[in-house]
C-alpha cells in the first residue's frame, strides 16, 4: 500500500509528484487535481484491500478508518440461492428456539460399531447406578452384537453397511441421531466407536456436557491436501473453499444441534454428491468434513471446535496409534487427562500447529473425556484400573 504513505504528514507531496523533477513549486490548480487524485486512489485501495490487511489505517488512527469504510458502499455479498434462504430460515429458527429443560436430563450414548462392542464390560462399570442419566443406542453395520451389558441389551437400532470414507457413514451418525432425538429427555448426543473408552466417571462426563451450552465438534481450517485440497467447486456456491472446514469424525452436540442436523438436507446433499473417495482425484472423506463445515457455516460461535475423544496421531501414520495391553497403564491414562490445550496441524509443507486451550465455560480444562483406540485385549488391564484413573 505505497499509496497511503503519501499522506504521511511528515512526508513533501512535492518530493513524489511525477514531473516535478526540479522541485519547482506547482501553480494551485494542478497542485489540488494531483491531490484529489492521491484521494480517489487511496479510497479505491483501502476498498479493495479492506483496512484489516493493509497499513492504510497506520495513517489515520483507526478510529479514521472506521469512519471511511463505514461510508464506502458494502462490498457486494453473495446472493443466497432460494434453498439456502429456506434452510438458513429453519436453523436460525431452532436454534434462537430456547430448548425446552427436560426434568431428566440425560446423556445419549450412541456406539457406531461394526459388530459386538469389546468395552461392554467397562461401560457397563460405568453406567452402574446412573440409571435414569443415561440412554444407549447401537448401530452395528455388520454382524448383530452379542451384548454382555444388561444396558445394551435391546438398544440396537436398525442399521446399514457404512463403507470407510463414504456417505454411508454420515448416514449412519444421523440414523443415530434419529433415533436418539426420538427421546425428549435426551440432551446431549455423544459419538463413540467400539474402540472408545470412558476417561472419567459417570458424574463428572455427565456435568462436563450438561452444563454447557455448545456443541464439541472438532473444526479446523487445513489449507493442505488433507484439508482443502479434498474440496471440490460443485459445492459452490453455498459452500465456499473459506468455509470448508476438517475434524475427527466424533463429535458431542447438545439437542439443538442434532436437531438442526436432521434438519439438513442442502449441506448434506453437497457432501453426498461431491466428497467422495476418488473423485476428481480427491481423497474427500465424508464423516471428517460435513460436520465440522456445517457448524462453522451456520453456528460458529456454538462449537468449541475440538473432540472430546481423544486419539493419537504422533505416530504420523495413516491410522492413529492403536493401544495394545502392555501400552495401558494408571501412567497413559493420567498423560491423556492432563491435556488441557487442543493441538491442530495442518498437512500442508508448513505443519502449521494451531493450539488452543480447551475452555470449559471460559475456565481451563481437560479436553478430552473419551479416548480411542484401545484394542479388545486392553480390557482387563482398564477394568482393573477404571476405579482409580476415573477419578478426577
Ligand atoms: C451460552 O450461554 C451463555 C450464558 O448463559 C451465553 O452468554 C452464550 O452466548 C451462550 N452460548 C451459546 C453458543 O449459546
Ligand atoms: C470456534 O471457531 C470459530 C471460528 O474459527 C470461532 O468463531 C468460535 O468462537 C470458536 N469457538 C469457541 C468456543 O471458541
Ligand atoms: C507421559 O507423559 C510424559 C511427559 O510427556 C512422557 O515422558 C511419558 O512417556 C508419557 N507416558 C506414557 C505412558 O505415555
Ligand atoms: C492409583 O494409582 C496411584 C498411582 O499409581 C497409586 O499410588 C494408588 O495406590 C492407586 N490406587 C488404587 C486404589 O489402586
Amino acid at each position: 500500500m505505497k499509496t497511503a504513505k503519501f499522506w504521511h504528514p511528515s512526508m513533501g507531496d512535492m518530493q513524489i509528484l511525477p514531473g516535478s523533477r526540479h522541485r519547482a513549486p506547482l501553480k494551485k490548480p494542478m497542485w489540488i487535481i494531483v491531490l484529489v487524485l492521491f484521494v480517489c486512489v487511496f479510497l479505491i485501495c483501502v476498498y479493495i484491500y479492506p483496512p484489516k490487511s493493509s497499513s492504510a489505517c497506520y495513517v489515520f488512527s483507526s478510529r479514521g478508518c472506521q469512519v471511511i469504510t463505514d461510508w464506502l458502499p458494502p462490498v457486494p455479498a453473495r446472493e443466497y440461492t432460494d434453498e439456502e434462504i429456506a434452510s438458513r430460515a429453519v436453523i436460525r429458527d431452532i436454534l434462537n428456539t430456547p430448548s425446552v429443560i427436560s426434568k431428566t436430563p440425560k446423556i445419549a450414548f450412541m456406539f457406531l460399531t461394526p459388530g459386538s462392542l469389546p468395552f461392554e464390560k467397562l461401560w457397563d462399570k460405568f453406567f452402574q447406578g446412573h440409571e435414569g442419566k443415561f440412554s444407549v443406542y447401537v448401530h452395528a453395520s455388520k454382524t448383530k452384537p452379542v451384548h454382555v451389558s444388561r444396558y445394551f441389551v435391546n438398544r440396537d437400532i436398525h442399521s446399514d453397511q457404512v463403507v470407510w470414507g463414504k456417505i454411508s457413514m454420515v448416514d449412519a451418525e444421523r440414523r443415530l441421531l434419529a433415533h436418539a432425538l426420538q427421546d425428549p429427555d435426551n440432551q446431549h448426543f455423544v459419538l463413540l466407536s467400539d474402540s472408545c473408552v470412558p476417561l472419567y466417571n459417570f458424574d463428572y462426563i455427565y456435568s462436563y456436557l450438561m452444563y454447557t451450552n455448545i456443541s464439541f465438534v472438532d473444526c479446523f481450517k487445513d489449507p493442505g491436501p488433507h484439508g482443502n485440497g479434498r474440496y471440490s467447486e460443485h459445492m459452490l456456491p453455498e459452500i465456499e473453499m473459506k468455509d470448508f472446514r476438517k475434524g475427527a469424525q466424533w463429535f458431542s452436540v447438545k439437542r439443538q444441534h442434532a436437531v438442526i442436523v436432521m434438519a439438513d438436507h442442502l449441506y448434506y446433499s453437497k457432501f453426498r454428491e461431491y466428497c467422495k473417495p476418488g473423485l476428481e482425484g480427491k481423497n474427500c472423506i465424508a464423516d471428517e468434513h460435513y460436520l465440522p463445515t456445517f457448524f462453522n457455516i451456520v453456528d460458529p460461535g456454538g462449537i468449541a471446535n475440538w473432540s472430546i475423544t481423544h486419539v493419537d496421531w504422533s505416530e504420523r501414520k495413516w491410522h492413529p496409534k492403536s493401544y495394545r495391553a502392555q501400552d495401558v497403564t494408571y501412567e497413559l491414562l493420567k498423560n491423556i487427562t492432563s491435556i488441557d490445550v487442543s493441538v491442530h496441524v495442518t498437512s500442508d509443507d508448513k505443519k502449521e500447529v494451531q493450539r488452543w486451550p480447551c475452555l470449559w465455560n471460559g475456565i481451563q480444562k481437560p479436553c478430552y473425556l473419551f479416548a480411542r483406540k484401545f484394542t479388545p485385549e486392553t480390557l482387563d488391564n482398564l477394568l482393573h484400573l477404571f476405579a482409580n484413573y476415573s477419578t478426577p
